[in-house]
């Protein structure tokens, strides 16, 4: 049987990601998304590594009335719902903001989902979630606590698909918490386009690479962890797309609502991080130690046999090919999707 996915946030940079494994693998998509931090050119490049067509509703989930119209004039048999604004920082400022974004449309989403019998849904979750975790690596089973109103939005959503799948025993829920996604298509066409001053970590050090930016500043030297700084689980965005096909298969086999940590495992310090990019790069990183940044947790890294055992998912890139797309993407498109 030929499916058909509505992809919400897909010219995003995990959803372009997730289009290109999902149209490699005879999968068509419906994409839905109102370019808040993305842009079209991502779905034509898209486009042009897969050679296949997009169809496209440049709509905001928040819209309702919008929104039902990709309903009634398509049929496709799960959504994946991207959509969403992801800025911790940003959150703690305009908790509203967030609030209204992230809620809002998966709510309408779920509703329609509802009206027009469209069972099987996958959820952008995060490692944020886990807040502060008490033992690594974090497993599924963890706690779920929230530091930021971004995090709250992704734990109240959570909540929200639990209450959703136990009133409907016939519907597939995948509650999907990513790691820290870096990296690049290795094509070098479609990245991760950040707007303004990056808050993430490679993002920060490939523009330091390109001469965008002076130096970076690592934040904080002081943390329990080996060389003192800070400890996470990057995992190639490739492979993160990977993961959204093996949880959609795994929602065809009517397996009702399941949560799974997409990461490699394994966890870098940021020193670490900046070792390989200037390996991968042969390039040297100015950067200097400043103080620690607000909210970040000393280390968190993913359990990943649930996802391993049931879905069959290992992550396949290196933090080396990790960097090395990353600054594959950058080079290639200094300012980002404007370049054509
Ligand atoms: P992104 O900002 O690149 O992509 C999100 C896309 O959704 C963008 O194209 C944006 O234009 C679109 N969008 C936002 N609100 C919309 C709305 N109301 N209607 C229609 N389109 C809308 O972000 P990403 O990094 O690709 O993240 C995708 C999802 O994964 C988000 O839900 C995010 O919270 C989650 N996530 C991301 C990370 C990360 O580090 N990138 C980590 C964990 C979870
Ligand atoms: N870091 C620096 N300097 C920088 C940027 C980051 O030292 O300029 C450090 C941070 O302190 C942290 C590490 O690099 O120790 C990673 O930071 P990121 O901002 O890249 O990633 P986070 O782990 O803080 O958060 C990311 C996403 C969140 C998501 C979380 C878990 O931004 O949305 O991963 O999935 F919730």
């Amino acid at each position: 049987m030929r499916h058909c996915v509505l992809v919400t946030g897909g010219a995003g940079y995990i959803g372009s990601h997730t289009l290109v494994e999902l149209l490699s693998n005879e999968i068509e998509v419906i994409v839905v998304d109102n370019f808040c931090n993305s842009s079209k050119e991502a779905l034509r490049r898209v486009e042009e590594i897969t050679k296949k067509s997009i169809k496209l509703y440049p709509y905001d989930c928040c819209d309702k009335e919008l929104l039902e119209e990709v309903f009634r004039q398509n049929t496709f048999d799960a959504v994946i719902h991207f959509a969403g604004y992801k800025a911790v920082g940003e959150s703690v400022r305009v908790p509203l903001k967030y609030f209204r974004n992230n809620l809002i449309s998966t709510l309408n989403l779920l509703e329609l989902s509802e009206k027009y019998q469209v069972k099987n849904f996958i959820f952008s979750s995060s490692a944020t979630v886990y807040g502060v975790p008490k033992t690594v690596p974090v497993s599924e089973e963890s706690e779920i606590f929230a530091m930021s109103p971004y995090g709250q939005s992704k734990c109240m959503i959570e909540q929200m698909l639990t209450s959703f799948s136990k009133a409907h025993s016939d519907w597939n829920i995948a509650i999907l918490r990513y790691f820290n996604p870096i990296g690049a298509h290795p094509s070098g066409k479609i990245g991760e386009e950040p707007r303004g001053i990056p808050n993430n970590l490679l993002p920060y050090i490939t523009q330091v690479a390109i001469g965008k930016l002076p130096y970076l500043t690592v934040f904080g030297k002081d943390y329990p962890t080996e060389d003192g700084t800070c400890i996470r689980d990057y995992i190639h965005v490739c492979d993160l797309a990977c993961g959204h096909l093996l949880a959609l298969r795994k929602l065809y086999t009517n397996c009702g609502r399941v949560v799974y940590n997409l990461g490699t495992g394994k966890g870098y310090s940021v020193l670490e991080v900046i070792h390989a990019f200037e390996e991968a790069s042969g390039l040297k990183i100015p950067y200097q130690i400043g103080p620690r940044r607000e909210g970040d947790v000393p280390q968190n890294f993913a359990s990943v046999e649930k996802a391993k055992k049931e879905l069959n998912f290992v992550a396949k890139y290196d933090l080396h090919q990790m960097c090395e797309d990353a600054w594959r993407w950058q080079q290639k498109n200094p300012k980002g999707y404007q370049e054509e």
